[in-house]
């Protein structure tokens, strides 16, 4: 199990090399961030601070040696602006890996402000292409989208059989494979796309309009506010804890196969979970902590307009190419996410004496 990254780790350790994490304040780039430093990676990382918190930065460096944490150089800038993109790639020219996490994610931002959504996710990402093309890094690793799949029926989903978009947000990931695809057949570059389904963990962002179910249910239930359910509960979600996508990035930017280069991959576990199953994961593991739960019910309202209504990995492809074994399955990935938010959520939330 896990042969091939425990093997990359180590190999890493003995070599460390220079990355960029774009979009680094945020929960995935956080993490990215995190899981580098530890392995005494060199680091450079860029953020606008758009979604992402400087307190997601601070606690990373709590989590490293002042050593490692000196290995990291922060660099605020836009990927909208292509002199912030060619500022960061400096750091890693000629020998380092692009992780380009920056973007604007979620569905329904998307629907409600396309433009916003498209610059960055768009306009940016075709910046950081060209700017990463133009230092000569050795491999640009990008954030793309289960959403990808959009209207397509089929279950699990396989990489190249995709539908329709569903929303302005799919349009532009499928926009940002299709320039890869470009830049890998115009100029020679080296791309790997990974299609993250719903990913969850620590430093996941509970808050505003926008936040993802785990994090938004999590805070809720904790708060005693109420849990919304749009639709009958019944849509399902492949939901992959974030020590798996951390090893999916690491092996993708590594990877040196001509086989396994400007692919796409699925990132998941291939499991599916019912919302309902997940509402009473998530209820099930507060409940010790948060007797308040004992008789919690969601609350059901319509389904959500740009929502698809089930979505599975077949991840056999990114465990062929790259040899990736997911480690945590949803269980244990919501107990560590729970244990997080509890203890850096929780006394925010629950000092008001809800
Ligand atoms: N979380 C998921 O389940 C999921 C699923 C599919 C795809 N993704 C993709 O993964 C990536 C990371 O998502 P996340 O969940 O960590 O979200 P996040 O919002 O926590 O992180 C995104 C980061 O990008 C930064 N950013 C946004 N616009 C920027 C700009 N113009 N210039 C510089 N930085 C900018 C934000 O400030 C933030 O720190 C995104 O590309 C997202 O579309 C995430």
């Amino acid at each position: 199990m896990m042969a091939v990254y425990d093997e990359l780790r180590h190999r890493l350790r003995g070599e460390p090399r220079a990355w960029l994490v774009t979009g680094v304040a945020g929960f995935i780039g956080s993490n990215l961030l995190e899981a580098l430093l530890k392995l005494d990676q060199q680091v450079v990382g860029l953020d606008n601070f758009a979604t992402g918190h400087r307190h997601n930065l601070d606690q990373v460096r709590g989590l490293v040696s002042p050593a490692q944490w000196s290995r990291f150089t922060f660099i605020e800038g836009d990927i909208r602006k292509l002199d912030d993109c060619r500022a960061a790639c400096a750091g890693v020219a000629e020998v380092g890996y692009v992780l380009h996490q920056a973007a604007l994610g979620s569905v329904p931002r998307s629907l409600e402000d396309p433009i916003t959504t498209n610059q960055a996710n768009i306009d940016g990402f075709l910046n950081m292409l060209v700017a990463a093309r133009d230092a000569k890094v050795q491999r640009f690793v990008y954030a793309a989208s289960s959403s990808t799949y959009g209207d397509h029926p089929g279950l699990p989903k396989v990489e190249d059989r995709i539908g329709k978009p569903l929303s302005p947000y799919a349009a532009t990931k499928l926009v940002n494979e299709q320039y890869a695809d470009v830049f890998a057949r115009a100029y020679g570059f080296r791309t790997i796309g990974l299609r993250y389904f719903n990913i969850f963990g620590p430093r996941q962002d509970p808050n505003g309009a926008y936040a993802a179910v785990v994090p938004k249910w999590t805070a809720a239930m904790m708060a005693g506010e109420p849990v919304w359910i749009n639709g009958d509960g019944e849509t399902s979600r492949d939901f992959c804890y974030i020590t798996n996508t951390v090893q999916a990035n690491l092996l993708a930017a590594t990877a040196t196969s001509d086989e396994a280069t400007n692919q796409v991959y699925n990132v998941a576990v291939g499991e599916r979970t019912t919302l309902n199953d997940l509402f009473q994961a998530i209820r099930g593991l507060l409940l010790p902590r948060f007797p308040h739960l004992a008789d919690f019910k969601p609350s059901y309202r319509d389904f959500r307009a740009g929502d698809v209504r089930h979505s599975l990995a077949d991840v056999t492809k990114a465990r062929t190419l790259l040899g990736y074994e997911p480690s945590h399955r949803i269980d244990e990935g919501l107990r560590e996410a729970m244990d997080w938010y509890v203890a850096h959520v929780g006394q925010a939330k629950c000092g008001g004496g809800k």
